[in-house]
């Protein structure tokens, strides 16, 4: 954060001050009165269980050094009318302070947080690089992550998320982005949007919101996001599996045992051996997205190939694999789920269970609106074909993948649907044996994460619970879904 005086905030606001005008915030402005630290800045915002308001006087106590609220606060603040207002309006303003730094979006249905954390990895080789914590995408996390920046940074990587029409041109306005990724055009919250062409218009608000002098880095294997090209002032630079005259590809993809990419890495400065962390074929594009941006904000091909090989997951419950010591594979994938992210899960549970077996607990995808149903059964023909030995379908909307698993006539698995997480181990209790391969994967709505928690740590019981013997292990609760990232509900 630029150091900015309480008289200054009010200003950029148009808020109304309490307190020292002269008085300096220096440190992070945060939404978690936990978080508040000594100089920063605390957004005081009514949350579905707490009001920020109520613990005002806990952030000044803590040291921040003022409250953005939007009733009166017994300590120093400045008094708003829209709390994520001011703050776009803050971040626009520290934005506009620094112009040494460059920002790059990231968009897409399916894999924003993974490809921003790959690039984050990336760019931070070129110098000071600001990028959000998690998937922190939306009208808080967004504005909050660019209030980090100051002087020193040279770059900003940010995830933009939309539910609807002109959520990414807001984002756009607060962030004035020169880069402009764009992943994918897929099925996430299609509920809410009314079908792709609408999610193609809203995620191709960022490639409109790019400069002439910016370029706009678009997936050629996905026909909508090409598209996107003409709606861009831009220069476009094209990545793409599948596509031969795309500027970064990959060629000869491999999947080592455990569903980790190695691929050769395709770029105009030559060809680069590249071997991914991150499990699954589907991370291939998203290093691409990566690979590409890099590269145009001025990063070497050797950087590039060696960044992404030594890149990390950084955000917690996208295809995390845990082998267990008795030889059972767990792939916590929990952190949500679309059609396009259950289908890139189950084909990586297929490979790591090789000729194994392979068992996958899936609760629902949300907000897929009038085809919720028919996507449900069609993730059910996906576990047939991919031969699961079995499919548990957890939760009510969940259900309807039994009826599309069992179209399949020749499949052997087992599906089942049970109401709830819980539910589901004492399902697969006494069925792991060394070799299996389970997928957990649902909506974050449904937070199966605890459930993949318990599995992987292999203390799922000996004996189910029916028996009235062996007890389950509590299913650790699930952190609260916070205000900063668009969460499927
Ligand atoms: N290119 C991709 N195609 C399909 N699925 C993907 C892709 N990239 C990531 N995924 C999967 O999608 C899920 C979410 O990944 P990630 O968090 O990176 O996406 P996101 O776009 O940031 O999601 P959100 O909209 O919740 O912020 C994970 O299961 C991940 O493995
Ligand atoms: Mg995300």
């Amino acid at each position: 954060m630029i150091p900015l005086t309480l008289a200054q905030i009010a200003e950029i606001t148009g808020g109304r001050l309490y307190g020292d005008p002269t008085a300096v915030v220096t440190g992070e402005v945060v939404i978690d009165s936990r978080r508040a630290a000594p100089g920063g800045l605390f957004a005081a915002v009514a949350g579905e269980r707490a009001d920020g308001h109520d613990f005002a006087s806990a952030a000044v106590a803590a040291g921040a050094a003022a409250v953005l609220a939007t009733r009166p606060v017994p300590v120093p603040s400045v008094l708003v009318a829209d709390v994520p207002a001011a703050l776009a309006a803050l971040a626009r303003f520290v934005i506009d302070a620094l112009p040494a730094a460059t920002v790059a979006g990231i968009t897409g249905s399916s894999g924003k947080t993974s490809t921003k954390d790959l690039a984050a990895q990336l760019i931070e080789r070129l110098g000071p690089t600001i990028a959000p914590a998690g998937s922190f995408n939306n009208e808080f996390g967004h504005p909050l992550t660019v209030l980090r920046a100051d002087s020193a940074t040279r770059y900003l990587v940010l995830e933009l998320s939309a539910r609807g029409p002109g959520h990414i041109a807001y984002l756009c306005r607060i962030a004035p982005p020169r880069y402009g990724a764009v992943l994918n055009v897929g099925h996430a919250h299609a509920g809410e949007f009314g079908g792709l062409d609408q999610v193609a218009r809203a995620k191709g608000e960022l490639v409109e919101a790019l400069p002439p002098d910016g370029a706009a880095i678009l997936n050629a294997d996905d026909p909508r996001v090409l598209a996107m090209a003409a709606r861009t002032p831009a220069r476009v630079v094209t990545f793409g599996v599948a596509s031969p005259e795309a500027c970064v590809r990959a060629a000869d993809v491999r999947l080592d045992d455990l569903g980790r990419p190695s691929f050769t890495l395709l770029t105009p400065e030559g060809p680069a051996a590249v071997a991914l962390r991150l499990h699954g074929a589907h991370h291939v594009p998203n290093a691409l997205a990566a690979a590409a941006l890099a590269r145009e904000l001025g990063l070497g091909l050797a950087d590039i190939a060696d960044g992404l090989s030594a890149a990390v997951a950084r955000s917690r419950w996208r295809m995390e694999v845990h082998r267990r010591a008795d030889g059972v594979t767990v792939i916590n994938d929990a952190y949500n789920a679309n059609p396009e992210s259950v289908r890139a899960a189950v084909a990586a549970l297929r490979h790591l269970a090789r000729d194994g077996r392979a068992f996958a607990v899936l609760g629902h995808m949300a907000e897929l609106g009038a085809i919720s149903r028919a996507s449900h059964e069609e993730v059910g023909e996906l576990a047939a074909q991919a031969d699961l030995a079995g499919l548990i379908a957890v939760g009510e909307e969940a259900a309807p993948m039994l009826a599309g698993a069992r179209r399949n006539r020749s499949w052997t698995g087992e599906a089942l649907a049970v109401p709830d997480g819980a539910a589901a181990l004492d399902a697969l209790a006494n069925q792991l044996k060394p070799g299996d391969v389970v997928l957990v994967k649902a909506s974050r709505a449904a937070q199966l994460e605890g459930v993949a928690a318990v599995l992987a740590r292999g203390d799922d019981p000996a004996v189910p619970p029916a028996h009235g013997g062996a007890t389950r292990p509590p299913i650790p609760p699930s952190p609260p879904r916070g205000l900063l990232e668009e969460a499927d509900r």
